[in-house]
Protein backbone atom coordinates (compact mmCIF):
# COMPACT_ATOMS: atom_id res chain seq x y z
CA UNK A 1 0.00 0.00 0.00
CA UNK A 2 1.14 3.36 -0.71
CA UNK A 3 0.28 6.80 0.58
CA UNK A 4 1.44 10.48 -1.52
CA UNK A 5 2.53 13.30 -0.17
CA UNK A 6 3.68 16.49 -2.26
CA UNK A 7 7.59 15.77 -2.00
CA UNK A 8 7.12 11.46 -0.95
CA UNK A 9 5.66 8.38 -1.74
CA UNK A 10 5.46 6.25 1.17
CA UNK A 11 5.31 2.47 0.48
CA UNK A 12 4.70 -0.71 2.78
CA UNK A 13 8.16 -2.68 3.00
CA UNK A 14 9.20 -5.24 1.09
CA UNK A 15 11.48 -8.29 1.87
CA UNK A 16 13.74 -6.90 -1.23
CA UNK A 17 13.81 -3.62 1.00
CA UNK A 18 16.68 -5.34 3.18
CA UNK A 19 20.00 -4.15 1.43
CA UNK A 20 18.59 -0.49 1.84
CA UNK A 21 17.22 -0.50 5.05
CA UNK A 22 21.15 -2.51 6.49
CA UNK A 23 23.05 0.50 5.07
CA UNK A 24 20.47 2.87 6.84
CA UNK A 25 20.61 0.98 9.90
CA UNK A 26 24.67 1.19 9.84
CA UNK A 27 24.34 4.40 9.93
CA UNK A 28 24.98 6.44 12.95
CA UNK A 29 23.11 9.82 12.38
CA UNK A 30 20.03 7.95 11.03
CA UNK A 31 20.03 5.99 14.63
CA UNK A 32 20.73 8.76 16.93
CA UNK A 33 18.53 8.26 19.70
CA UNK A 34 18.15 4.49 19.60
CA UNK A 35 20.05 1.61 21.33
CA UNK A 36 22.63 1.64 18.59
CA UNK A 37 23.21 0.99 14.44
CA UNK A 38 22.76 -2.18 13.40
CA UNK A 39 26.07 -4.40 13.23
CA UNK A 40 24.29 -7.62 11.82
CA UNK A 41 22.28 -8.13 9.02
CA UNK A 42 19.88 -10.42 11.12
CA UNK A 43 18.70 -7.34 12.97
CA UNK A 44 17.28 -5.63 9.51
CA UNK A 45 15.75 -8.64 8.89
CA UNK A 46 14.27 -9.10 11.37
CA UNK A 47 12.61 -5.56 11.60
CA UNK A 48 11.69 -5.58 7.74
CA UNK A 49 10.08 -8.90 8.73
CA UNK A 50 8.65 -7.46 11.96
CA UNK A 51 6.63 -4.51 9.56
CA UNK A 52 5.98 -6.75 6.51
CA UNK A 53 3.83 -9.09 9.65
CA UNK A 54 1.78 -6.17 10.95
CA UNK A 55 0.98 -5.70 7.44
CA UNK A 56 -0.03 -8.88 6.29
CA UNK A 57 -1.94 -9.30 10.22
CA UNK A 58 -3.96 -6.52 8.27
CA UNK A 59 -2.56 -3.95 11.15
CA UNK A 60 -1.04 -0.15 10.56
CA UNK A 61 2.50 -0.64 10.16
CA UNK A 62 5.49 1.38 9.10
CA UNK A 63 6.41 2.82 5.21
CA UNK A 64 9.55 2.91 3.41
CA UNK A 65 10.38 6.99 2.99
CA UNK A 66 10.59 7.51 -1.19
CA UNK A 67 11.20 10.96 -2.60
CA UNK A 68 9.46 11.34 -5.49
CA UNK A 69 10.26 10.57 -8.99
CA UNK A 70 13.74 8.26 -7.07
CA UNK A 71 14.27 4.75 -6.39
CA UNK A 72 15.76 5.29 -2.97
CA UNK A 73 14.54 4.56 0.53
CA UNK A 74 15.52 7.66 2.35
CA UNK A 75 13.92 6.55 5.70
CA UNK A 76 11.44 5.14 7.17
CA UNK A 77 7.90 6.15 9.46
CA UNK A 78 4.43 4.71 10.32
CA UNK A 79 3.55 2.62 12.88
CA UNK A 80 5.00 0.66 16.19
CA UNK A 81 3.59 -1.34 19.28
CA UNK A 82 5.25 -1.66 22.54
CA UNK A 83 3.15 -3.67 24.44
CA UNK A 84 6.04 -6.06 25.56
CA UNK A 85 6.89 -2.79 27.41
CA UNK A 86 3.55 -2.01 29.24
CA UNK A 87 2.66 0.81 26.06
CA UNK A 88 -0.64 -0.13 24.66
CA UNK A 89 -0.86 3.24 22.35
CA UNK A 90 0.08 2.76 18.35
CA UNK A 91 3.19 4.84 18.10
CA UNK A 92 4.54 7.18 15.07
CA UNK A 93 7.93 6.72 14.54
CA UNK A 94 10.73 8.03 11.80
CA UNK A 95 14.06 8.13 10.82
CA UNK A 96 15.48 9.68 7.76
CA UNK A 97 19.34 9.63 6.28
CA UNK A 98 21.21 12.82 7.52
CA UNK A 99 21.46 13.87 4.00
CA UNK A 100 18.03 14.99 3.66
CA UNK A 101 17.46 16.96 7.22
CA UNK A 102 15.82 20.19 7.85
CA UNK A 103 13.99 19.94 4.68
CA UNK A 104 9.99 19.06 6.63
CA UNK A 105 10.19 15.89 4.68
CA UNK A 106 9.56 14.20 8.04
CA UNK A 107 6.92 16.33 8.86
CA UNK A 108 5.20 16.09 5.79
CA UNK A 109 5.35 11.97 5.93
CA UNK A 110 4.58 11.61 9.94
CA UNK A 111 1.50 14.36 9.32
CA UNK A 112 0.08 11.73 6.27
CA UNK A 113 0.76 8.62 8.53
CA UNK A 114 -1.61 10.70 11.05
CA UNK A 115 -4.06 11.44 8.68
CA UNK A 116 -4.01 7.96 7.34
CA UNK A 117 -4.23 6.10 11.00
CA UNK A 118 -7.00 8.49 11.86
CA UNK A 119 -9.14 9.01 8.64
CA UNK A 120 -8.60 5.31 7.25
CA UNK A 121 -7.85 2.87 10.15
CA UNK A 122 -10.32 4.45 12.67
CA UNK A 123 -7.65 4.88 15.51
CA UNK A 124 -8.60 6.63 18.75
CA UNK A 125 -5.02 7.83 19.59
CA UNK A 126 -1.52 7.86 18.88
CA UNK A 127 1.58 8.52 20.68
CA UNK A 128 5.46 9.32 19.50
CA UNK A 129 7.93 8.57 22.46
CA UNK A 130 11.06 11.24 21.94
CA UNK A 131 14.11 11.47 24.25
CA UNK A 132 14.06 14.70 25.80
CA UNK A 133 16.99 15.81 24.12
CA UNK A 134 15.95 15.22 20.49
CA UNK A 135 14.94 18.45 19.77
CA UNK A 136 14.19 17.72 16.04
CA UNK A 137 11.89 14.92 16.67
CA UNK A 138 10.00 16.95 19.17
CA UNK A 139 9.43 19.42 16.36
CA UNK A 140 8.30 16.99 14.49
CA UNK A 141 5.58 15.70 16.91
CA UNK A 142 4.69 19.09 17.74
CA UNK A 143 4.40 19.78 14.11
CA UNK A 144 2.29 16.96 13.88
CA UNK A 145 -0.09 18.68 16.20
CA UNK A 146 1.27 16.63 19.41
CA UNK A 147 1.40 17.80 22.92
CA UNK A 148 3.58 16.46 25.74
CA UNK A 149 1.51 14.11 28.08
CA UNK A 150 3.91 12.86 30.23
CA UNK A 151 7.43 11.55 31.00
CA UNK A 152 8.13 8.10 31.32
CA UNK A 153 11.22 6.10 31.44
CA UNK A 154 11.17 3.56 27.99
CA UNK A 155 14.21 1.02 27.15
CA UNK A 156 15.91 2.72 30.43
CA UNK A 157 16.18 5.91 28.94
CA UNK A 158 14.04 9.45 30.04
CA UNK A 159 11.30 9.65 27.55
CA UNK A 160 8.20 12.03 26.91
CA UNK A 161 5.18 10.61 25.38
CA UNK A 162 3.50 12.84 22.79
CA UNK A 163 0.20 12.43 21.90
CA UNK A 164 -2.94 12.90 19.70
CA UNK A 165 -6.48 11.87 20.06
CA UNK A 166 -8.92 11.27 17.51
CA UNK A 167 -10.46 14.64 18.71
CA UNK A 168 -8.20 16.40 18.82
CA UNK A 169 -7.54 15.58 15.45
CA UNK A 170 -10.87 16.44 14.20
CA UNK A 171 -10.81 19.54 15.22
CA UNK A 172 -7.95 20.75 14.34
CA UNK A 173 -6.07 18.93 11.18
CA UNK A 174 -9.17 16.34 9.69
CA UNK A 175 -9.98 19.06 6.94
CA UNK A 176 -6.56 20.16 5.84
C1 LIG B 1 13.97 13.36 13.73
C2 LIG B 1 14.12 13.38 12.20
C3 LIG B 1 13.38 12.18 11.61
C4 LIG B 1 13.52 14.67 11.66
O1 LIG B 1 13.47 14.61 10.25
P1 LIG B 1 13.44 15.94 9.34
O2 LIG B 1 12.87 15.58 8.02
O3 LIG B 1 14.78 16.56 9.37
O4 LIG B 1 12.41 16.83 10.16
P2 LIG B 1 11.77 18.22 9.69
O5 LIG B 1 12.68 18.89 8.71
O6 LIG B 1 10.39 17.91 9.27
O7 LIG B 1 11.72 19.02 11.07
C5 LIG B 1 12.88 19.14 11.88
C6 LIG B 1 12.71 20.31 12.82
O8 LIG B 1 13.74 20.27 13.81
C7 LIG B 1 14.41 21.53 13.80
N1 LIG B 1 15.81 21.29 14.20
C8 LIG B 1 16.70 20.48 13.61
N2 LIG B 1 17.86 20.51 14.28
C9 LIG B 1 17.69 21.36 15.34
C10 LIG B 1 18.53 21.80 16.40
N3 LIG B 1 19.76 21.36 16.52
N4 LIG B 1 17.99 22.68 17.29
C11 LIG B 1 16.73 23.12 17.16
N5 LIG B 1 15.88 22.72 16.18
C12 LIG B 1 16.38 21.86 15.27
C13 LIG B 1 14.26 22.01 12.39
O9 LIG B 1 14.51 23.39 12.31
C14 LIG B 1 12.81 21.65 12.15
O10 LIG B 1 11.92 22.48 12.86
P3 LIG B 1 11.18 23.77 12.21
O11 LIG B 1 10.31 23.27 11.11
O12 LIG B 1 10.42 24.33 13.34
O13 LIG B 1 12.27 24.65 11.70
C15 LIG B 1 15.62 13.29 11.78
O14 LIG B 1 16.31 14.33 12.43
C16 LIG B 1 16.25 11.95 12.15
O15 LIG B 1 16.15 10.97 11.40
N6 LIG B 1 16.93 11.93 13.32
C17 LIG B 1 17.59 10.69 13.77
C18 LIG B 1 16.58 9.62 14.14
C19 LIG B 1 15.59 10.09 15.17
O16 LIG B 1 15.93 10.80 16.11
N7 LIG B 1 14.33 9.65 15.01
C20 LIG B 1 13.28 9.98 15.95
C21 LIG B 1 13.36 9.13 17.17
S1 LIG B 1 12.10 9.61 18.35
Amino acid sequence: MELETERLILRSFLEDDVDSMAELFANSDFMRFSLGVFTERKQTIAFVEKVIGWDRAGIPSQFTVVPRGEDAIIGYCGFFYHPEHGIEDIEIGYRLHPDYWNRGLITEAARAVRDYGFRDRKLSRVISLIHPENVPSRRVAAKNGMTVEKKITFRGFPTLVYAITREEWLANHAAR
